[in-house]
């Protein structure tokens, strides 16, 4: 692609698909000036409205994310993510549509890269694995266990029992490395100078859900037990990847903090 601006991605139009999400509202910080498009503004499940007929770029962040819930409605799940994408593609501009870990199948025991093959075991992650072959001219992110200051997530829920609670039961045989939606929008603003690919970007490090619920009592004082279970003993509908940490093999992908590192900013933003 040319840029023959000084600050290319800023100078033009970008358009944010799924504002109102958390990374959707990361996005908006981190491209000042993009036209932000909520479920309310565009049902991707729509064709395009004529407002983003003259964008530059579309940054992909509207999804069905109801893990469990696509497992009892996979025609939803997969009219969001499938169809939904082809919709946002069919505007014929490039497009950044950001993916999940769930792609794989978690069997195994070292991070996954662009090149290891997918099996995803849940409707969510097949729906997501599909939205990504719609995307032609652009790039798919993938990302995992993504948290943020808004929206429905891990560390605002941990937050609230946590201060409620004297214990919270956790799961501890899911590995991953929980990613901050304000470092993988910022890390966006390089992906979209990459040639249109695959890349994986989400935090160093790893860690299991129980680990993530440990640090965030700790960083934010809350004086809260965890007690690790199974995901068996939680027993939710859809089935998660065992591992599922993401790395990149290709140099040039942008490299993102520490989850831990993302926890504080974070939290340091909920302070704020
Ligand atoms: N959350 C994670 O842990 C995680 C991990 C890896 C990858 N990802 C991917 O990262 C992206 C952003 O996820 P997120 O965590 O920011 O999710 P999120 O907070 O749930 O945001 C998704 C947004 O999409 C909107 N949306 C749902 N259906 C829509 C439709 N038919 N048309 C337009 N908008 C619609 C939602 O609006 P309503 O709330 O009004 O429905 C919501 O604002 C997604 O592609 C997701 O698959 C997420």
């Amino acid at each position: 692609m040319e840029h023959p601006d000084t600050d290319p991605v800023s100078a033009r139009r970008v358009v944010v698909t799924g504002a109102g999400g958390q990374l959707g509202q990361a996005l908006l910080e981190a491209f000042p000036g993009a036209l932000g498009l909520t479920h309310a503004d565009w049902d991707v499940h729509e064709p395009p409205p004529s407002q983003v007929t003259d964008c530059y770029v579309v940054l992909h962040a509207a999804a069905w994310t109801d893990v469990d819930g696509a497992e009892g409605d996979p025609e939803g799940a997969e009219a969001v993510n499938v169809l939904g994408t082809r919709n946002v593609v069919s505007l014929g501009v490039p497009v950044v549509a950001y993916s999940t870990d769930y792609v794989f199948d978690g069997r195994k025991r070292e991070p996954y890269v662009e090149s290891d093959p997918t099996n995803p075991q849940s409707v969510y992650g097949r729906t997501k694995l599909e939205g990504e072959r719609e995307v032609r001219d652009g790039w798919v992110v993938r990302s995992s266990w993504l948290f943020g200051p808004t929206g429905h997530n891990f560390l605002r829920t941990m937050l609230r029992l946590g201060a409620e609670r004297e214990e919270v039961a956790v799961v501890d045989d899911q590995r991953g490395s929980p990613t901050y939606v304000g470092h993988l929008a910022e890390a966006t603003k390089r992906i979209v100078e990459l040639p249109f690919g695959l890349y994986h970007v989400a935090a160093d490090g790893d860690c299991t859900w129980a680990d993530f619920a440990e640090a965030i009592f700790e960083e934010a004082v809350l004086d809260c037990r965890v007690r690790r279970i199974t995901t068996e003993e939680l027993g939710r509908p859809a089935p998660r990847p065992a591992y599922s940490v993401l790395r990149s093999e290709n140099p040039d992908t942008p490299r993102l903090p520490h989850w831990r590192d993302g926890l504080r900013d974070c939290l340091a933003r909920i302070r704020d």
